[in-house]
C-alpha cells in the first residue's frame, strides 16, 4: 500500500491517522495520505509566506522558465500520472493521459501569459505619470475536487505561480495522489521548496483550516455549491476574493434541423465523459419536438453498445468515485422510475469483471419535468435527462430555468438561432455544432448564477491571481 506524505516545505509529512484512497474500479483500497489538520495546515501556510516573500522578486522570465520545467517533467512523467489519475479516479486511461498532457499545458501557457501581462500608462495629464503593476496575493488557497485533481490543479497553481504567489493547495481526500506528485517535480523543476504546499486530508478539517486561515490572501475553490457557499463565508471573515465554480446542469440544445449525424456521439460524450463526473457536462439534452422521437432512439443505440469497464482497461465509462457518489447517483434513478421515463440503463453493474467496483450503466432519462430535481439538480453520474420544447423561445426559457449557468450547446445549421442562441443562454460558455473544448486551456472558462463567480482558464485566469497597483508620479 502506497503512503505517500502531504508536501510541505519541500518535505514528505506524514501523521498519525491516514485517510484511505479507494480504486473506484474495485471498491479496494490501495494508498493512504495523511489526515492533515489545522496543525499542518499552519506549517503549509508558513512555508509559503516565506517562500513567497522571495518569489515576488524572481523576475518574470526566470518564473516562466521554472514553469516551462514543470510542464516539461508532466510530460516526462506522462504516463506514471495517468496510470495513477486513471486509478484513484476510475476514469479512463485515455482520458488521464489527455488530462496530464492538459496539465503540462497549463504550465506551458501561463509562463507565456505572465511574460506577456504587462501594466499600463494612464494619460491623467501632462505633469503626471500614471502607471499600473500587478502585485501578488500574497499565499493562495486552492480546495480542489476528486473529477479532474490534475487539471483543476494545473488551472489555478499554474498561474498563481506564474504571478508570484505561493501556494497551498487541499486535494480532494479521493483522489490526493497526483497532486502529491505535482508537488514532488515542482521541487525537481527548480520551484523552490515551500512554494507549492500540499495538504492532504477532509474537507471538514484540512480545509475548513486552510480557508480560514489568515495567511491566505485568495482562495480558489471548485467543488459543490453548498461547499462553496461555507468557503465564501470563510473568505468574506477574512476580506478575501474567491473564485468559485460550482459545477452546473448544461444543456444541449438541439434543433430541428441540427446534423445529427454530427450531434450523436458528441452529445454521447458530453455525458458519459469523466462517468457525467464533470463539472461542465451535458447533462441536458432539450430537443425540439419534431425530432425528439428519433434523437432518443439513436441516442439509445449509442448507450447500448457502450463499453465499460475498470478504468486501466481503458475502457469508454469507468466506475464513479465512490460508494457515496453511487449511492447519488442511484437515488436520481429511482427519482426516475416515478416521475419519467428510463429510456435505457439505470441499474448499478456489479460482479463478474465489474466486482465491487463502482459501475453504473449508461442512463437515459426520457420526458423529465423541467421544473423536477432530475432537471435541476446536479446528478454527476452518466445519466442524460431529456426534455422537448417547442420553439427557440421555448428553448431559451427551458436552458436558462434551473439555478445554475456554466456552460451550453446548441446544434443548428441557422445562423440566426444560434446566434440568437448565444446571446440568450446565459451561461460562461456557449458551444455551438460542437461541446466542450477538451481542456481548454485558452478559453475563459467560469459560471454565471450558482454556477459561481470568477473565471480561470485563458489570460483572464491569470489576472485574478494579482491586484492591480496604481502608481502616481508628479514630474
Ligand atoms: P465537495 O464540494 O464536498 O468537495 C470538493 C472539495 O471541497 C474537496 O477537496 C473537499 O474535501 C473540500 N471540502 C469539503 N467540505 C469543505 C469545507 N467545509 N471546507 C473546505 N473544504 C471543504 O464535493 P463532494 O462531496 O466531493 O461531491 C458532492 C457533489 O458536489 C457532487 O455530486 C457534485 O454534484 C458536486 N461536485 C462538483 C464538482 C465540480 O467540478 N464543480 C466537483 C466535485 C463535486
Ligand atoms: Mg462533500
Amino acid at each position: 500500500m502506497q503512503q505517500p506524505g502531504a508536501f510541505i516545505n519541500g518535505e514528505r509529512v506524514h501523521t498519525e491517522a491516514n485517510v484511505e484512497v479507494i480504486d473506484p474500479s474495485t471498491g479496494q483500497p490501495f494508498a493512504t495520505t495523511p489526515d492533515c489538520g489545522p496543525a499542518e495546515v499552519e506549517q503549509a501556510v508558513e512555508a509559503a509566506t516565506i517562500a513567497a516573500r522571495s518569489w515576488r522578486s524572481v523576475a518574470v522570465p526566470e518564473r516562466a522558465r521554472l514553469l516551462r520545467n514543470i510542464a516539461a517533467l508532466v510530460e516526462r512523467d506522462r504516463e506514471s500520472l495517468a496510470q495513477i489519475e486513471a486509478r484513484q479516479t476510475g476514469k479512463p486511461l485515455k482520458q488521464a493521459r489527455r488530462d496530464a498532457e492538459i496539465t503540462a499545458r497549463y504550465f506551458d501557457f501561463y509562463a507565456s501569459g505572465v511574460e506577456m501581462l504587462y501594466g499600463s500608462t494612464i494619460p491623467l495629464n501632462n505633469d503626471t505619470l500614471v502607471y499600473t503593476s500587478w502585485e501578488p496575493h500574497g499565499v493562495t488557497g486552492h480546495i480542489t475536487p476528486w473529477n479532474y485533481p490534475l487539471q483543476i490543479l494545473a488551472r489555478s497553481i499554474a498561474p498563481s505561480l506564474a504571478m508570484g504567489n505561493g501556494c497551498v493547495l487541499k486535494p480532494a481526500e479521493e483522489a490526493p495522489l497526483t497532486a502529491l506528485m505535482m508537488a514532488e517535480l515542482a521541487v525537481e523543476a527548480g520551484i523552490p521548496a515551500g512554494l507549492f504546499n500540499v495538504v492532504t486530508g477532509y474537507g471538514e478539517t484540512a480545509g475548513a483550516a486552510l480557508t480560514q486561515h489568515r495567511g491566505i490572501g485568495h482562495l480558489s475553490f471548485t467543488g459543490s455549491v453548498e461547499v462553496g457557499k461555507v468557503i465564501s463565508h470563510a473568505a468574506a471573515e477574512n476580506v478575501i476574493p474567491v473564485t468559485m465554480e460550482l459545477g452546473g446542469k448544461s444543456p444541449n440544445i438541439v434543433f430541428a434541423d441540427a446534423d445529427l449525424d454530427r450531434a450523436v456521439p458528441v452529445l454521447v460524450n458530453a455525458i458519459l465523459q469523466n462517468a457525467g463526473q464533470t463539472c461542465s457536462a451535458g447533462a441536458r439534452l432539450l430537443v425540439e419536438e419534431s425530432i425528439h422521437d428519433e434523437l432518443v432512439a439513436r441516442l439509445r443505440e449509442v448507450f447500448a453498445g457502450v463499453d465499460i469497464g475498470p478504468a486501466l482497461t481503458d475502457p469508454t465509462l469507468g466506475p464513479v468515485i465512490s460508494q457515496q457518489q453511487l449511492d447519488r447517483v442511484m437515488g436520481y434513478v429511482e427519482i426516475a422510475k416515478d416521475e419519467a421515463s428510463i429510456s435505457y440503463g439505470g441499474e448499478r453493474l456489479s460482479g463478474g469483471s465489474y466486482g465491487s467496483g463502482y459501475f453504473v450503466q449508461p442512463t437515459l432519462i426520457d420526458q423529465v419535468d423541467p421544473a423536477s430535481r432530475l432537471a435541476q439538480e446536479e446528478i454527476f453520474g452518466p445519466v442524460l435527462v431529456t426534455s422537448t420544447f417547442k420553439d427557440a423561445d421555448d428553448a431559451v426559457r427551458l436552458a436558462n430555468g434551473t439555478d445554475y449557468g456554466l456552460v451550453a450547446g446548441v446544434w443548428t445549421t441557422n445562423v440566426s438561432t444560434a446566434h440568437r442562441m448565444i446571446r440568450d443562454v446565459v451561461a460562461g460558455q456557449v458551444f455551438v455544432n460542437t461541446y466542450g473544448a477538451s481542456g481548454g486551456v485558452e478559453l475563459p472558462f467560469g459560471g454565471f448564477k450558482r454556477s459561481g463567480h470568477g473565471r480561470e482558464k485563458g489570460f483572464e485566469g491569470l489576472r485574478g491571481f494579482a491586484q492591480v497597483k496604481t502608481a502616481v508620479v508628479a514630474l
